[in-house]
């Protein structure tokens, strides 16, 4: 082509037998050009690599995602085509879960990105898997604790390529685990092998049975608790339910038994969250202290960089997600995410955090403190961590 080019600069005053001729060929290297192009999108998303197809049919699926893939034989046969895998492509799709497809969508919006940053041979094949990868079970789980900062952590790392996370809390451990592993599998976004795969239910902290059924599932599943000065997780929790339920006693008359003499009602549960150390080893014996990491509610607003920074290390992930993922929204007084190009809105720290807490008396709140105190204490030397919320 350049040589044509070329040639009928440099003779522009060859007979017009030339010029069509150069015309003729002009267009069919753009014709040749688009197919190219037409090709190369239309087909990438479509070829999942000969790796992922069997994978896929040696795993476990959701009931609904196995009854199709057994009807469009796809399967059964462990060598099935990759025609056959097309055209089990569509029904497929219609089987993921409207929580999924959200958690698909969001990150189908990153796919860009997932694409550029992943040196591996999984780069060639990333945009796929996010339709057809594997389901696994969670590799990495936020754990607790409610009003901790739990939603923003996992949307802070879920803009990681190499993490794929459930949008929805699915409450498996706690209130859903008569369902079973299979259906607790197939509630989780599709991941390809070198992807953690996370779910977050904050309530798992402080509910007995998770640690032993977790360690059920995996011994070595990582754990991720966002924690936050246990009084101010109090309020923040009082005036969340407060704002759904108006008629509750006030925060004063639930949070102690007799106020004078400064009992504490342990067994309410603003109350009974914040007492970290008590929840914590349960966990432990189950669980090595390693496999749990602790994140700072507080420093997450101050410095949601640096706390993610030590996540995805502890995630054994490659720090992708950085300062520039962030920005402070002064008017809310919290960080954002800086807009994915193709989400209309910026994700900022909890749509409710925003919302002002209830005035509660100062001299409730420093007798709420005298009542962690020793409780934080033994936190701070059991993790090798002083939180600083005295
Ligand atoms: C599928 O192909 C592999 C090698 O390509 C072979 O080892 C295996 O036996 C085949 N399985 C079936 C069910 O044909
Ligand atoms: C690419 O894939 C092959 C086989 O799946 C694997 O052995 C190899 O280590 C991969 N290379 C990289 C860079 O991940
Ligand atoms: C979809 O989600 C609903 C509610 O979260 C659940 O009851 C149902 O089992 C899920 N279906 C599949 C196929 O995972
Ligand atoms: C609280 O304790 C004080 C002192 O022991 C007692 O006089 C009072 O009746 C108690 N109040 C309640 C509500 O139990
Ligand atoms: C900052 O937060 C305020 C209040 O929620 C909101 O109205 C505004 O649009 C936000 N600004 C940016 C740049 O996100």
């Amino acid at each position: 082509m350049a040589y044509r080019v070329l040639s009928s600069r440099a003779a522009p005053s060859s007979s017009s037998k030339f010029s069509s001729r150069f015309m003729f060929i002009f267009t069919l290297s753009l014709s040749f050009t688009y197919v190219c192009y037409s090709v190369l999108f239309c087909s990438a998303p479509v070829m999942p690599s000969s790796r992922l197809e069997e994978r896929r049919c040696a795993r476990g699926e959701s009931a609904g995602a196995k009854k199709l893939l057994q009807k469009s034989a796809a399967c059964t046969e462990a060598n099935s085509s990759r025609s056959e895998l097309k055209a089990t492509a569509a029904p497929l799709r219609l089987a993921v879960n409207r929580s999924e497809q959200a958690s698909t969508r969001s990150s189908r919006a990153r796919g860009a990105d997932v694409t550029r940053s992943k040196p591996s041979n999984a780069s060639t094949i990333s945009t796929s898997a996010q339709r057809y990868g594997n389901k696994k079970l969670p590799n990495a789980l936020i754990v607790g604790v409610k009003k901790g900062g739990t939603r923003a952590v996992l949307e802070f790392i879920r803009i990681h390529p190499d993490v794929r996370a459930l949008g929805t809390e699915p409450h498996f451990f706690d209130r859903n685990y008569d369902k079973g592993m299979d259906w607790y599998r197939g509630l989780m976004p599709r991941t390809l092998d070198s992807q953690i795969t996370m779910e977050k239910t904050p309530s798992y902290f402080v509910t007995h049975e998770a640690p032993r059924r977790i360690a059920t599932m995996s011994q070595d599943t990582k754990l991720i608790v966002v924690v936050r000065n246990p009084v101010t997780r109090a309020i923040s929790d009082y005036t969340q339910t407060l704002s759904k339920k108006p008629d509750i006693p006030s925060f004063e008359d639930l949070a102690f038994k007799n106020r004078s003499q400064g009992l504490v009602d342990t067994s309410w549960n603003a109350i009974r969250i914040g007492m970290y150390i008590l929840h914590l080893e349960n966990w432990l014996q189950y669980f090595r202290l390693s496999q749990i990491h602790f994140v700072s509610g507080e420093r997450l607003i101050t410095d949601p960089a640096g706390e993610l920074g030590r996540v995805q290390d502890f995630l054994g992930l490659k720090r992708i997600i950085t300062d520039k993922h962030f920005y402070f929204n002064r008017t809310k007084g919290f960080p954002c995410l800086k807009k994915p190009e193709s989400s209309s809105t910026p994700r900022c720290l909890g749509k409710s955090k925003g919302r002002t807490h209830v005035q509660i008396d100062q001299e409730v709140i420093e007798q709420l403190r005298d009542f962690y105190r020793p409780f934080n204490v033994k936190f701070y030397e059991m993790v090798g961590h002083d939180f600083r919320w005295d």
